[in-house]
């Protein structure tokens, strides 16, 4: 086989890229290790920045964003005895969207599928040679079958424990891990919030998501190593109105349908191409959950990579040489923002490090510019 572009990973920076360089009329395969109900079914957060919800809309993957997206105008920032709301359009004229990575991944498959894109799911032994000169990708695919593409460029979207990063020769890492994890919980209860609640509370920071007018999302911190074992549903639930509570509103309750403890870490591997090789979301990087800059970096790198090609393909290399510096900007922009979103709402340190936080939690809701620092960067940067 061959093809323009080969992409490993079909997670949404793969699947948004096929869909991109079709656009510009340029061919892609796709390569999957799981099958696309495994990938469908990850749960994951589903906040889109104001850029990424254009980006959708412009390139014909608007209409169910349009119809079931729920346009949210800020976020609720608490602690003890307080809620504040952040306006993000007031502050800074821009607002964002609450609509699952589930979805988001069932439309870029639709489109997919209209297209006609070729993709393979539930390869195996996805190996990539010759990123410098001539790159090919060899893989097994669902029947067994040995195959190989070659491609002109290899674009490695195979998230975190993906293969592509260790085809960059002696990469500069930087990484961070913290003292906790989120207990994530999903639920069949109507949102007991019109917009997300990021809490402060002394027994570790909480949040109330959602993923529709019907199910909700929540995030408890937890330890590293946590039992889910000894967290029970009324045990989840009595903490959540614990760290959510506030005089006057109560916690609406409902079956739990999925818990799971989630990791956290920041993590930067550099540089984001090697020869024809590239890298975009996970694969290169990885923030903690808080602030939901995940999917969104993962959709600047490959909007960026989309362009890039492109022109390359054109005959104009100077988009694709600059494509890791260019993109590592935005990244480090949002490493920062996750991990300072992080280690302001998590309880850890000792009752110094608690005043601190809580002291830049007031200044966040009542110095404007402090305010609007935050609502830029969470609403998102111009793409
Ligand atoms: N061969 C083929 N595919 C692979 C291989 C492999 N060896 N290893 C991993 N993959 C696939 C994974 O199965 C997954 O579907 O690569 C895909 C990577 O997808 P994501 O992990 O979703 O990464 P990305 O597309 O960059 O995600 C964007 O959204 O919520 C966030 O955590 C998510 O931040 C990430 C972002
Ligand atoms: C989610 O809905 O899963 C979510 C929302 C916001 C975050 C993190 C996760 O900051």
């Amino acid at each position: 086989m061959r093809t323009q572009v080969a992409i490993v990973g079909a997670g949404p920076a793969g699947l948004l890229l096929s869909h991109l360089l079709g656009l510009e009329g340029i061919d892609s395969v796709l390569l999957e290790r799981q099958t696309a109900e495994y990938v469908q079914a990850r749960i994951r957060a589903g906040i889109l920045e104001a850029g990424t919800v254009e980006l959708l809309r412009n390139t014909g993957l608007g209409d169910r964003l349009d119809a079931e997206g729920m346009e949210h105008r800020g976020i609720h920032l608490q602690w003890p005895e307080n809620r504040h709301h952040l306006d993000f359009v007031d502050l800074i004229g821009r607002s964002v969207t609450v609509y699952g990575q589930t979805e988001v991944t069932k439309d870029l498959m639709a489109a997919r599928e209209k297209a006609g894109r070729p993709a393979f799911y539930s390869v195996s032994d996805v190996t990539l040679h010759d990123v410098t000169e001539q790159p090919s990708v060899s893989f097994v695919d669902a029947d067994g079958r040995a195959q190989r593409i070659d491609a002109d460029v290899v674009v490695g979207c195979d998230g975190f424990h993906g293969p592509s990063r260790t085809s960059v020769p002696s990469p500069q890492v930087w990484e961070r891990t913290y003292p906790f994890a989120w207990l994530g919980v999903l639920a069949d209860v109507a949102p007991s919030t019109d917009e997300l609640i990021y809490a402060w509370h002394p027994d570790g920071f909480a949040m109330h998501s959602m993923r529709s007018p019907r199910v909700s999302r929540f995030y408890l911190q937890v330890t590293p190593d946590e039992d889910i074992a000894q967290w029970s549903d009324d045990r989840i639930w009595t903490a959540l109105s614990a760290r959510l509570g506030v005089a006057g509103w109560t916690l609406e309750t409902g079956p739990i349908t999925e818990k799971s403890v989630l990791p956290m870490r920041s993590f930067v591997s550099t540089p984001m191409r090697h020869g024809n090789l590239y890298l975009a979301g996970d694969a290169a990087h990885i923030v903690p959950p808080t602030g939901a800059k995940g999917l969104n970096l993962a959709v600047a790198d490959v909007a960026l990579l989309a362009t890039a090609l492109t022109a390359s393909f054109r005959g104009d290399d100077s988009l694709v040489d600059a494509y890791s510096e260019t993109a590592l900007r935005r990244v480090w922009r949002c490493t920062h923002f996750s991990w300072w979103m992080t280690s302001m709402l998590h309880r850890h340190g000792d009752d110094f490090d608690a005043q601190l936080q809580l002291s830049q939690l007031r200044r966040t809701v009542t110095s404007e510019p402090a305010a609007r620092e935050l609502a830029d960067n969470y609403a998102g940067l111009p793409l």
